[in-house]
């Protein structure tokens, strides 16, 4: 979604505030975006320099005279996804009215009536958007205050629905004010110079000590200050914190892309999950517990909620907290729990997951859920995001930046902590001994090494990849966990390389989706351990016969030393052997290679595929 910062500091050399900000945007792209622009304050002639572009950060660069970079004291600059109004250069902000610049995330609900009552005024629009009321709004009020502050704060009190705001006025040019409404925004605190972003990775290569704000706050940077008022212009204050990630983790790597970076970043994303979750007598601990523990241990039901990848983190997680904490979990996609009715009360635990922290549809199924009376506990990689904040406890993962639109080191580390949760609660409610999770735990720190073994494999499934880069169906089939994964794998396949995939359980082959098998039909199948429930493993070496018998490519997921499946099997791609519950975190890694090395031979651009937003922070 929209990516946004901010920069003033004018004891600093000339062209600092563009090429900050600009630097800032491109860090902010694996946001998702269609346009981008940029206006700069105290360029020497009174006046705002403002430049924007529909398209890739490129196109702006290429509208601007960086040579030399121009001089001035404070930028703003934004990455834009539309919503209302397409991806044009009239459309990208920032938006200007006069000696005002507006740029904003989120969309501003109440936008019509507030057009109406403008134009009723006189006023003209040149663009499409909901941002350009609010520099309307903004310009008048600025004239009726003389000051920036003040202005935006009267200005959001007018306003409904979702936003991040920044904005300048060429007449302070030592000044950039903000404003946050359900939609993130950060500030980064410099020497002589501070920054504002949607988050952290904005100035993350100029600054790590940073300030959270809460909802409903403004905010007013100079080189020297950081002022935080209340929307009623009340005093107010953020929470100062270190950030942990370096810029360097933000960068590819030397990898191709972002994708490939974060596919192989997997090993530590899994090991830094499972660090220090354990106090010193042993006991798994969570990071920030705001529910009673004798409310975890009446709860009787617990619900996901997430969307995408997450939610598919979800479905494998029901899997193992049932079997260790024999608690029925139910999945749902964040946006149906929203809108309908769902039977929850005070002994439901609801478990968010977002790897964002700000996706929407879940911040608002967190909200339905806490005011039915459940507890939230949210599983969340981005700190400082809202949807933590708004929850009753947190685990975070620890997956680091997640710069590539298409989710893989945050599934895995998803998985990760969900299964830390499943774990806690089993010990919380005495459903395990001591050893039995300290077995598990033992099983679940040795992952990381087998994820690294299934990268170090990646050879035969990047050139089966490339073979088939002109395929334009898969299917993908799977049992009990093996099921969520075949889900995900069509996801990332759909997502990256936007080829037709589906994912099955596969004992609902014979129900309907069989009929989709002709000869030639490549079909991945994630093969159950032999080790495990006899039975679970033998139905689906059925299944692969089964479509095999039809004229299926079989292409098949499977345990080291699983030889029943060879004979169906067209191709094998072996992990190494795991206890059941966990072999997800292995056999979802030959998917996520598969895809981005396709993505990559049909010429497409992994990190950011179209129509896509990695954050999605509209409903
Ligand atoms: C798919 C993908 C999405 C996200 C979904 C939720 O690769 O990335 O499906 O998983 O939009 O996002 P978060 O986890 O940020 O809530």
């Amino acid at each position: 979604m929209c990516g946004i910062v901010g920069y003033v500091g004018s004891q600093q050399p000339n062209g600092r505030p563009l090429e900050v900000v600009l630097g800032g945007l491109r860090r902010l792209e694996y946001r998702g975006y269609d346009s981008a622009g940029v206006a700069l304050t105290g360029t020497g002639d009174g006046k705002l320099a403002v430049t924007k572009k529909a398209g890739k950060l490129v196109n702006l660069i290429e509208a601007l005279d960086l040579d030399p970079l121009p001089a001035s004291t404070a930028a703003i600059g934004h990455t834009r996804w539309a919503t209302h109004g397409g991806p044009t250069d009239v459309n990208a902000h920032p938006h200007v009215v006069g000696k005002v610049a507006v740029i904003h995330n989120g969309i501003v609900e109440n936008f019509v009536a507030l057009k109406a009552e403008l134009l009723a005024a006189g006023t003209t629009f040149t663009s499409e958007t909901d941002t350009e009321v609010v520099a309307h709004l903004l310009a008048r009020a600025y004239d009726v205050h003389g000051d920036l502050t003040a202005a935006l704060t009267a200005v959001v009190q007018r306003l409904q629905g979702t936003f991040t705001l920044l904005a300048v006025h060429a007449d302070v040019p030592d000044v950039v004010v903000g404003a946050r409404h359900d939609s993130p925004l950060v500030v980064g605190l410099g020497d002589g110079e501070n920054f504002l972003g949607s988050d952290v990775s904005a100035f993350i290569a100029q600054t790590k000590d940073a300030l959270e704000l809460d909802q409903d706050q403004v905010v007013t940077i100079t080189p020297t200050s950081v002022v935080v008022t209340d929307f009623a212009g009340g005093p107010a204050q953020g929470r100062r914190y270190t950030v942990d990630w370096d810029a360097a983790a933000a960068e590819k790597g030397g990898f191709r892309s972002f994708m490939d970076k974060e596919i192989h970043d997997q090993p530590k994303a899994v090991a830094d999950t499972l660090l220090g979750r354990t106090d010193l007598a042993g006991h798994l601990v969570l990071d920030d517990l705001r529910i009673d523990e004798s409310v975890l241990r009446s709860i009787d039901k617990i619900i996901v909620i997430a969307c995408g990848t997450a939610a598919y983190a979800g479905h494998v997680a029901k899997y193992a907290i049932e079997h260790w904490c024999r608690i029925p979990v139910e999945v749902e996609l964040a946006h149906e729990f929203r809108y309908r009715d769902p039977v929850v009360n005070e002994k439901t635990l609801v478990v968010a997951i977002s790897q964002s922290g700000e996706t929407m549809d879940t911040l608002m199924a967190v909200r339905h859920a806490r005011e039915q009376g459940a507890k939230v506990l949210a599983i969340v990689n981005t700190h400082g995001s809202t949807i933590p904040r708004e929850s009753d406890a947190v685990l975070y993962t620890h997956a680091g930046p997640e710069i590539a639109v298409a989710s893989t080191k945050a599934f895995l580390a998803q998985i990760t902590a969900a299964y830390l949760l499943g774990l806690y609660l089993a010990q919380l409610r005495g459903n395990k001994f001591p050893d039995e999770i300290s077995a598990i735990l033992d099983e679940l720190r040795l992952m990381p090494a087998k994820i690294q073994l299934v990268l170090d494999r990646a050879g035969r499934v990047r050139e089966i990849a490339r073979w088939m880069a002109d395929t334009t169906s898969v299917l993908f089939l799977g049992r009990h966990v093996g099921f969520p994964v075949a889900m995900e794998g069509a996801l990332k396949l759909k997502e990256l390389a936007y080829i037709h995939a589906e994912g099955f359980a596969a004992g609902e082959l014979k129900h309907g989706p069989i009929a989709l098998i002709e000869p030639g039909q490549p079909v991945f199948v994630i093969v159950p351990s032999p080790r495990g429930r006899d039975s679970l493993h033998s139905k689906v070496v059925s299944n692969i016969q089964e479509i095999r018998a039809r004229g299926a490519r079989t292409l098949v997921i499977a345990e080291d030393g699983d030889e029943a499946v060879r004979p169906f099997a067209d191709e094998v791609f072996y992990v190494p052997q795991s206890p059941v519950l966990l072999a997800p975190l292995l056999t979802v890694v030959p998917l996520q290679l598969f895809a981005c090395e396709l993505a990559t031979a049909r010429g497409l651009d992994v990190d950011q595929p179209r129509n896509l937003a990695k954050s999605v922070t509209v409903e």
